[in-house]
């Protein structure tokens, strides 16, 4: 696990999505999942930027993301799809057709994770990039997850619950399907995040912190500031 301290929320976005812009540029057709929340909003600004300035085109790029609540309209503001598309993809030149969102008003979650799947086999993952959660979850792995868990409706830790303030379940990219990604960068900014990054950095591989498999992939970059390394 390579380890990038900076200093702060800034620092981190400016560097992750330089590396995003770097891999694109490397390869146009790069396939990325991507995360909601607000570890990758000042990259998903920076991108935007950069995007304006004509240094990124994104015209070939797939995404995937990570995770959706369930159930959950799709024009809910709560939704990861609205957070997307208000937040990069409305503001880039992606196209439609290479997005790709869990849906969360679908009436078969299991059919829906299975293509999921499915699309995911078929477009394999370059660039993986995580947030992690207070809780030590990467997507909506609760802590709990198994390390051979695949994309999946699952239920929210009360953590969860009340950090999130969303009361129903998610589906979610399970672990496996993440650690097959050939890049994962992990993002951790800020001290509500320093107990479960030393957990991860220091402590045993172990289910209940479901991140800590991401420690046996030998592709996995984390990212942390200051703030939230401030307990290693
Ligand atoms: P955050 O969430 O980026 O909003 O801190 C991360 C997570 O809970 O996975």
């Amino acid at each position: 696990m390579k380890i990038i301290k900076v200093k702060d929320y800034n620092e981190l976005s400016d560097l992750t999505s330089k590396i995003i812009i770097k891999e694109i540029a490397k390869k146009s057709n790069l396939v990325i999942s991507l995360p909601t929340g607000k570890s990758p909003l000042g990259t998903y600004k920076n991108l935007i930027k950069e995007y304006k300035k004509g240094k990124v085109d994104f015209s070939r790029i797939k995404t995937f993301n990570l995770d959706e609540y369930y159930p959950v309209k799709k024009n809910d503001i709560k939704s990861y799809r609205y957070y997307m598309f208000n937040n990069l993809f409305n503001k880039i030149n992606i196209k439609k057709e290479n997005i790709h969102l869990l849906d969360g008003t679908t009436k078969s979650p299991i059919k829906e994770c299975k293509y999921y799947e499915e699309k995911i086999r078929k477009n394999p993952i370059d660039l993986q990039i995580l947030g992690i959660g207070v809780n030590g979850h990467i997507g909506f792995n609760e802590p709990g997850s198994e390390k051979n868990s695949k994309t999946r409706l699952v239920n929210l830790a009360p953590e969860t619950v009340k950090r999130n303030k969303y009361l129903g379940k998610a589906l979610t990219m399970g672990i496996y399907t993440i650690l097959k990604s050939k890049k994962i960068i992990l993002l951790a900014s800020g001290k509500e995040k320093a107990v479960a990054v030393k957990d991860l950095i220091l402590g045993d591989v172990d289910k209940n912190l479901p991140a800590s498999f991401l420690r046996e992939s030998k592709n996995i970059t984390l990212i942390i500031d200051k703030q939230a390394a401030s307990l290693l």
